[in-house]
C-alpha cells in the first residue's frame, strides 16, 4: 500500500471551493479507513485563475495536472450578469475546454441513477420512474461545434455569427468503442444519438457507429435514435436506456436533462477519458454562482466524482463502494440540501450533508 497516487484539485469557482472541501475531506476519511494515500495539489482555474495570474488555465496549472495520475475538477464560471468583465469573459472555453483539449480527454462518462429512496424527489411520476433509473451518458469531448471557427461578422448591414463543427471518424470512433465496452459491463444496449436526417456530422456518426458495431461489438444491442427523439424518451420511459453515446453537443444538452431525472443536478458526477485512460472528474452541474459561498449548495455530484476517480483511476473499487453506499445511505436517511428539500423539511447545508455521508464510511 506504499502507492501514492498524485490528484491536482482545480476547485475553479463558484460553488466549487465548498463542494470541493467536503470532496477532499470525505477521501481524507476513506483513506484513513483503508490505509490508501493521496497527494493533492492545488492549482487554480477559471475566474479565481483569472484574478491570480490574468489567465484561466495558466502554465503552471497545466504542469501540476501533467505530473498528477487524476485531476479532480470543481466548476468554472461566474454569474451571466457579469460575462463581459475580463475575469468571467470567456473563461469557459478558455479553461474547462482548454483543459480537455490539453489532456486529449475524448470520452465524457455522465452517470444518472435515480435512487428508489429519491424518487418522489424527481419530476417523474413513480410509475415513468418504473423500477427505478440507471443511465450512463457517454458523450465526445473532442469535436463537434465545441471546437470549431466562431466568428461574429456583418452582411449586407445585419449581425450575423457563424459556429463550425467538424467530427473525424477517428473521432467517433473512440467513443463509440468505449461506449460498446461499457454496455458490456452492463445491460448490454447503446442508444447512439445524432441528428442524421439533418446534419453531416452526424451522418459520418451514424456510419462510423454502425462499422464499429459491426466489425466489433455485434453481441451488443444497437439503436440510432434522433437526438430531439432522445430528449421525448427520456422524459417518457428513461428506463429503457442503458448507455447512450452522443456527439458533444448533443450529449452536454441530454446530460442536463437526464441529471433532472433524479430531482436535482447536484447529485450527477462525470468523469472524462482520454485514449490512455488518464481521467479528469467534475461534476456534471455549474458554477451555479447565485449561491456561492452560502453553504448551501449540495456537494454530493463532487463526492460521488471523487468516488468514480478511486474506481476508474486507482482500481480502487472497495474505497469507491464505501463512498457510493454513504451516498445513498444518506440520502435514505433524510439528508437533503436546499435542492432537494421539500418545502417543510429543514434543508442541510453543504457541510452537513458532508458529515453525514462522512460518517457513514467511518
Ligand atoms: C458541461 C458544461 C460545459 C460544456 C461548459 C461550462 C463549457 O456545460 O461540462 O457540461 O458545455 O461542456
Ligand atoms: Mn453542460
Amino acid at each position: 500500500m506504499s502507492d501514492i497516487k498524485r490528484v491536482a484539485v482545480l476547485a475553479g469557482d463558484g460553488i466549487g471551493p465548498e463542494v470541493m472541501d467536503e470532496a477532499l475531506a470525505v477521501l481524507a476519511v476513506v483513506c484513513e479507513k483503508y490505509s490508501r494515500r493521496i497527494n493533492f495539489a492545488q492549482a487554480l482555474v477559471g475566474g479565481a485563475a483569472y484574478i491570480k495570474t490574468a489567465s484561466h488555465f495558466p502554465d503552471e496549472t497545466r504542469e501540476i495536472c501533467a505530473k498528477s495520475d487524476a485531476i479532480l475538477f470543481g466548476s468554472v464560471g461566474g454569474p451571466v450578469s457579469q460575462s463581459h468583465l475580463p475575469q468571467w469573459k470567456g473563461c469557459e472555453t478558455n479553461s474547462i475546454l482548454a483543459v480537455r483539449k490539453a489532456f486529449k480527454l475524448a470520452a465524457n462518462f455522465r452517470p444518472t441513477v435515480v435512487y428508489p429512496s429519491m424518487s418522489s424527489g424527481s419530476p417523474l411520476k413513480a410509475e415513468v420512474i418504473g423500477e427505478g433509473v440507471d443511465l450512463i451518458i457517454i458523450r465526445e469531448l473532442q469535436g463537434d461545434v465545441y471546437f470549431g471557427e466562431h466568428t461574429f461578422f456583418e452582411s449586407q448591414g445585419e449581425r450575423c455569427a457563424r459556429d463550425s463543427g467538424e467530427y473525424t471518424e477517428s473521432q467517433i470512433r473512440f467513443v463509440a468503442q468505449t461506449a460498446f465496452n461499457a454496455a458490456r459491463k452492463r445491460r448490454n444496449v447503446v442508444h447512439s444519438v445524432d441528428k442524421a436526417n439533418v446534419l453531416h456530422m452526424s451522418k459520418l456518426w451514424r456510419e462510423v457507429v454502425s462499422e464499429v458495431h459491426q466489425s466489433e461489438f455485434s453481441d451488443v444491442k444497437l439503436e440510432h435514435v434522433l437526438v430531439d427523439n432522445c430528449a421525448l424518451q427520456l422524459v417518457k420511459n428513461p428506463a429503457q436506456f442503458d448507455v447512450i453515446v452522443a456527439p458533444n453537443l448533443f450529449g452536454d444538452i441530454l446530460s442536463d436533462l437526464a441529471a433532472a431525472l433524479p430531482g436535482s443536478l447536484g447529485l450527477s458526477p462525470s468523469a472524462s477519458f482520454n485514449s490512455e485512460g488518464f481521467a479528469l472528474y467534475e461534476p456534471s452541474g455549474g458554477s451555479a454562482p447565485d449561491i456561492a459561498g452560502k453553504g448551501i449548495a449540495n456537494p454530493i455530484a463532487q463526492i460521488l466524482s471523487a468516488a468514480m476517480m478511486l474506481r476508474y483511476s486507482f482500481g480502487w473499487d472497495a474505497e469507491a463502494n464505501a463512498i457510493e453506499s454513504a451516498v445513498s445511505s444518506a440520502l435514505a436517511d433524510g439528508y437533503r440540501t436546499a435542492d432537494l428539500a421539500s418545502p417543510n423539511h429543514k434543508a442541510s447545508t453543504t457541510r452537513e450533508m458532508g458529515d453525514a455521508i462522512r460518517a457513514r464510511i467511518s
